[in-house]
């Protein structure tokens, strides 16, 4: 599971007219009882282009071996395969491509009924969004990978999309992606029994580099409101009373009820920042910690009570970040796990893109935990925009991948990789299909019933600072 190979670009289908290859799934699975979603013809007439056609012969890649590669590790409580198989039917073996000239095109046009209709044209005179290349074409097809799917661009486009999260060259940022070439196997066992953090102790998973002469204590204090390390009872019960914080430092930038989040500057708040790191990286496996806080921002959950506001989790994220990640790391405190704030954390990661008018990911690679959290939160997220499509005029609503994206401030290659996850994208007669099952729909009514922690964008305080402006964060 940690080892990724990916496909040789050779090993692809021969281009066939320098066009890529693929097969297009299977049609006849298009005429059961469900609601359509028509993507768009890739010779979609209106547009008044010439667009490859699919080839039907191609590689074939079986997506249910896949699935099972994506699925919760043995190390994951066996509700996890049970909570995902109730919102995502069975997948099928099949392979596809998109040839999305997506961009600005309608992708998708939804009907109530089970069949398959041909592709509406765009609405003439829709208003339609310019930005990205229109002729662009991505081959999207599955790989072998535990993660997520590979996306080939074409020459010229920029490629660090690719979901392999190893970075070509040094980050002149500061992303936290492991180098795990300089590890060694000592430093990466776990090194603190047990850490008491206001009224919960904590058992880390993993190595976390605290001064070794406090690992072999039983029990590391931890300052629940500045994260301060101590060494005995004692010494935190002192540092208490000269400790003023009841809450984490930086700016409250969101209040709904009995949550918070404060942002905080990782060049203001040095100390909080490390100590936070440090604690975070107890439950992070695949990330380098770094001691220069200072590209950081650090958006830290607070449940408040009558004693203060306790730390439930929190992301951080690069000021600025070439590759449009919006969250760097991200965690929820074991106690607090499994009840929907991950997705809250996630959620309102994506109410900063949108306010900053970005559309964002996380960064690479994603824990087993992390992935499952945010395949989960895009799928209902797309799920929710799809079933939410009102009838255009009386036809089918057509929407694109773009919009998609745009509307959710998720990266497109996140929007196109859960579609394909979901198994949701066919290609029949010459149009792109995307067929919610009665499954889909109800597993996704049932998930989103359960749902009842949301950020509420109207308690959101935010103004964006254009970072690149600052010289030096
Ligand atoms: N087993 C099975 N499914 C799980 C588990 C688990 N242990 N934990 C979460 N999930 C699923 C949930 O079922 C839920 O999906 P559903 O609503 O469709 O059922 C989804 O993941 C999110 O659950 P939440 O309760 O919202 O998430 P949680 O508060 O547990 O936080 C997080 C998720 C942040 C990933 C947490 O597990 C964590 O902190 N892990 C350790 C650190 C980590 O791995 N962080 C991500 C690294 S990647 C990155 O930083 C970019
Ligand atoms: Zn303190």
């Amino acid at each position: 599971m940690k080892k990724l190979q990916f496909p040789k670009k050779e090993a692809k289908t021969p281009p066939k007219n320098g066009l890529p290859g693929s097969r297009p799934g299977s049609p006849e699975r298009d005429v059961r009882k469900s609601l359509d979603l028509s993507v768009q013809s890739a010779s979609a007439p209106s547009r008044g282009k010439t667009l490859p056609t699919p080839k039907r012969k191609a590689e074939t890649v079986s997506l249910a071996s896949q699935v099972s590669a994506v699925t919760p590790v043995s190390s994951l409580p066996s509700s996890a395969e049970e909570s995902q198989a109730s919102v995502f039917p069975a997948l099928r073996d099949s392979s596809f491509s998109i040839t999305p000239r997506e961009e600005h095109q309608p992708l998708a046009a939804l009907t109530t009924n089970g069949s398959t209709r041909r592709l509406i044209p765009p609405q003439p005179g829709r208003k339609r969004k310019t930005c990205g290349g229109t002729d662009e074409m991505v081959k999207v097809f599955q790989n072998n990978s535990p993660r997520c799917s590979s996306i080939y661009l074409p020459p010229g486009e920029d490629s660090q999309d690719s979901s392999d999260g190893i970075p070509s060259a040094p980050r002149m940022t500061g992303s936290l992606v492991s180098d795990r070439s300089h590890d060694d196997i000592v430093t990466r066992m776990k090194n603190i029994d047990c850490i008491e953090l206001g009224r919960h102790r904590l058992k880390p998973w993993y190595f976390s580099p605290y001064p070794q002469e406090l690992t072999g204590l039983p029990i590391l204090y931890l300052c629940e409101y500045c994260l301060k390390y101590l060494k005995s009872l004692k010494c935190l019960q002192r540092h208490l009373t000269k400790c003023n914080l009841r809450h984490p430092p930086g700016n409250e930038i969101y209040r709904k009820g009995t949550i918070s989040f404060f942002e905080i500057d990782g060049r203001k708040n040095k100390a909080y920042s490390q100590n936070l790191c440090l604690l975070a990286k107890c439950f992070l496996d695949h990330k380098t910690l770094y001691y220069d806080t200072d590209p950081f921002l650090f958006y830290v959950m607070t449940e408040y009570d009558s004693k203060g506001f306790h730390i439930v989790g929190y992301f951080s994220k690069e000021k600025e970040s070439t590759e449009d990640y919006n969250v760097a790391c991200i965690l929820t405190l074991p106690p607090y796990q499994r009840r929907g704030y991950g997705k809250l954390l996630i959620e309102f990661s994506y109410e900063l893109s949108k306010v900053e008018g970005k559309t964002g990911t996380p960064e690479k690679p994603l824990s087993d935990l992390g992935l499952l959290s945010y395949r989960s939160y895009w799928t209902q997220t797309i799920l929710e925009i799809l079933m939410n499509l009102k009838p255009d005029n009386g036809e089918r609503p057509q929407i694109t991948i773009n919009e998609i994206s745009e509307i959710t401030s998720v990266k497109k290659e996140d929007v196109i990789s859960t579609l394909q996850y979901l198994n949701l994208i066919n290609y029949y007669k010459g149009q792109y299909i995307l067929t919610l099952s009665e499954d889909i729909v109800e597993g996704h009514e049932r998930a989103m019933q359960k749902r009842h922690l949301r950020i509420d964008p109207k308690c959101l305080h935010f103004t964006p600072k254009d970072w690149s402006k600052r010289g030096k964060w």
